[in-house]
């Protein structure tokens, strides 16, 4: 992609988006990911916003179609059919009035919506607060359910009951946890990823195997979520996804704000102060990282992952655990190619190509940028966010990149890396995150 200057770029990431539009809702990357996923649509939408509001808005009204009753919003919405992805609606078996998983994935949306709003607002569209407030309403029933089903006992964090939920579904930091879990499943398991990607760079059978064991056991709850949560043999109060639900119940205050709700904005409020409290419980200075907590065995998990830093996105740290944090991730990046790899280089289980185990997310980049930024780190966030911008500038719209070379793996014309592009590349001058402070 070298010969390509910066507008056949936007063009080119524009195109990943069109092409794969399916109707209102983009597919991750055809084939691969033939559904609408959820955290994916949150990074489209954003990169929507830049070019397209109204198309903006549409992934986001898309996604809450399916939303259950409950207030959850599945991790994978299966608009209509496709035989090229498993596990596939028949071995979820939900009951929700449009097919889809029975598990959640980040709750990116309510950072989505904040973004796309204020691209709305400084565009002068007319239907910007029905609209916002619609989705707003959505996405604070999501956080509702977020609190009671998984942080029944009041810890300020929340748990991912399967991996998938974390959206890094192979980390090591789920290994030891995994490990308990059982390979046996009543599902049969007939994988089509490594049909379409290289099995070397994709989740092994056997993590397969536990994946599907443990929507065996959930299908088995009939999705109820406090027979799930009594059940879960895999139950992380996890330190990426709180951070990820802690920063956008601040984007959700800002918005309740704006559409002068103060009832709800009250509310948010006081889900903002547990979870970031329950955070900030989390830090850990002689490693300088904030590490997840694993219910089942009461242990710290002590595996260097991205997620160690994703508190950032909603946490103003202090100094010392910022400089902590600073030194900790340039640790990270030395002799890398490109930055952040998502498991430390110096850990035992850095494997570069292997999907969570290693490699660069363009989205995971955004996400500890903003949160550099919002700490002040604004050298280190330009830094990060260049890395990427250049990475894709040399190997396309991958799925994600190989830290030590620069390599672009997994799938190619990727949704969310084309929307990390299109935002990613407007900026490095100067602080522009959306942080915000309730
Ligand atoms: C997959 O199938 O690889 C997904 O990450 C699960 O959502």
């Amino acid at each position: 992609m070298d010969h390509m200057t910066k507008p056949d770029m936007d063009e080119a990431a524009r195109a990943v988006l069109a092409r794969n539009d399916r109707g209102g809702y983009t597919v991750p990357t055809d084939r691969l990911y033939p559904f609408q996923w959820n955290w994916d649509s949150a990074f489209v939408a954003m990169g929507f916003a830049i070019f397209d509001i109204d198309r903006a808005y549409r992934e986001l009204e898309r996604l809450v179609e399916g939303q259950w009753d409950d207030g959850m919003i599945p991790h994978i919405v299966f608009h209509a059919p496709s035989d090229t992805y498993f596990p596939g609606p028949e071995v979820w078996g939900t009951r929700h009035r449009i097919a889809t998983s029975g598990i959640t994935q980040p709750p990116v949306f309510g950072m989505a919506l904040r973004h796309v709003h204020d691209a709305a607002v400084a565009a002068g569209r007319p239907d910007a607060a029905d609209r916002t407030l619609a989705l707003f309403q959505a996405a604070l029933r999501s956080h509702r359910w977020w609190l009671s089903a998984r942080d029944p006992h009041g810890l300020g964090l929340v748990s991912i009951l399967h991996p998938w939920e974390s959206g890094s579904d192979n980390s090591p930091a789920w290994d030891e946890a995994l490990a308990r879990v059982p390979p046996t499943t009543t599902t049969a398991i007939r994988r089509k990823d490594t049909g379409h990607v290289d099995p070397a760079m994709r989740p092994r059978d056997e993590d397969y195997q536990r994946f599907i064991h443990l929507v065996d056991v959930y299908r088995d709850c009939g999705w109820e979520p406090a027979r799930q949560w009594a059940v879960a043999p895999f139950k992380i109060a996890d330190v990426q996804m709180t951070g990820i639900l802690a920063r956008s119940t601040a984007d959700l205050i800002y918005l309740a704000e704006a559409l002068g709700l103060e009832g709800e904005r009250a509310e948010l409020a006081s889900m903002h102060h547990a979870l970031t409290t329950g955070l900030a419980g989390r830090w850990r200075p002689d490693l300088a990282r904030f590490v997840s907590l694993d219910l089942v065995s009461g242990e710290d998990v002590g595996a260097p992952t991205q997620a160690c830093f994703m508190p950032l996105v909603a946490l103003h740290v202090d100094h010392t655990q910022l400089q902590a944090v600073e030194a900790e991730i340039k640790r990270w990046l030395e002799g890398m190619v490109v930055g952040l790899p998502s498991t430390a280089p110096y850990s035992q289980a850095f494997e570069p190509k292997r999907y969570w185990r290693g490699p660069v997310w363009a989205v995971v980049n955004w996400l500890l940028a903003d949160g550099l930024r919002m700490n002040g780190a604004l050298e280190l966030a330009r830094q990060i966010e260049q890395s990427t911008v250049s990475a894709i500038e040399r190997s396309g719209f991958c799925e994600y990149f190989d830290p030590t070379t620069g390599e672009g793996l997994g799938g190619d014309a990727f949704s969310w890396t084309a929307a990390a592009y299109l935002v990613l590349s407007r900026r490095g001058h100067g602080p522009s995150a959306q942080a915000t402070r309730p």
